[in-house]
């Protein structure tokens, strides 16, 4: 028997976003699984859940409307998994000399933007009369406090950025939906295209696949009440002070 739940999953063709996916439409709890990402997947097979394919370009605010108006239906968890590092060749910023303006403001409206309008059409979608989840995918390095070695400003600076929006949002949210939960996540060093060129220094022990990066945050996301709101958490559970 399949539950009633009904997911979205926003970047569903990235590693962690499709693992998110498969595990959320695997565990019996979901109905309904909307993915959405910039090339939609046919439905998988073997899933016990329905796996909706939809498109999505979170730098392209119709496109988010759209997919939002689409659903039309209570949804009890968001997830929104889009998110830059790297991009046409372009590696983080290693010092000062090397910003540039136009991949600045590619990276914000990227990983700070389009998650923002994402939140600004998804959550009015939430169920308002039972417990619900929004999770942001950030990231460690976003957080200001825990810089000690500088270096990545854009992908830094556009997620200590998500995280405030996330901030904000959560304090709106819960003034008419108060069971609902929307929370920053840092998933763990993750074996995608967005890690890859940055691995060879990471212990592979520390390197998650994505099943299983997606298996520890979906049981974050179980543990967390409305308390919790607005908060960063790390795959284990650990919260990430801003
Ligand atoms: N992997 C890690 O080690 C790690 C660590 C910390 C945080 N994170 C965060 O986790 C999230 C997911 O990353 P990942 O590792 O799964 O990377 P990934 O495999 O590269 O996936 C990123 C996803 O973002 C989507 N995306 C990019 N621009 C988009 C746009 N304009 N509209 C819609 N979708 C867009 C990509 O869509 P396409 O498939 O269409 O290209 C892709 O599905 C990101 O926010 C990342 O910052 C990852």
């Amino acid at each position: 028997m399949v539950g009633a739940l009904t997911a979205v999953v926003i970047g569903a063709g990235g590693g962690i976003g499709a693992a998110l996916v498969a595990a959320l439409a695997g565990s019996g709890e979901f109905g309904a699984v909307h993915a959405l990402s910039r090339s939609p997947a046919p439905q998988a097979d073997g899933t016990r859940g329905v796996i909706h394919s939809g498109a999505i370009d979170v730098t392209d605010e119709a496109s988010i409307a759209a997919a939002a108006a689409a659903i039309g239906q209570p949804v009890d968890l968001v997830i929104v998994a889009t998110g830059i590092l790297h991009e046409s060749g372009r590696l983080p910023e290693k010092a000062l000399k090397a910003l540039d303006g136009a991949a600045l403001a590619r990276i914000f409206a990227v990983n700070t933007i389009g998650p923002a309008l994402a939140l600004k059409h998804f959550a009015p979608l939430l169920a308002r009369d039972r417990r619900t989840l929004i999770g942001v995918l950030s990231a460690r390095v976003g957080s200001i406090s825990d810089n000690g070695s500088g270096g990545w400003y854009g992908y830094r600076a556009s997620k200590a950025a998500l995280n405030m929006i996330v901030k904000c949002a959560a304090i709106e949210i819960a003034r008419t939906r108060p069971q609902a939960i929307c929370v920053a996540l840092h998933p763990g060093t993750v074996d995608t295209p967005l890690s890859l060129p940055f691995q060879a220094n990471v212990p592979s022990a520390s390197l998650f696949r994505p099943e299983e990066s997606a298996r520890h945050l979906l049981a974050v996301l179980k543990g967390l009440s409305p308390a919790d709101t607005g908060h960063i958490f790390a795959w284990d559970g650990e919260e990430i002070r801003p």
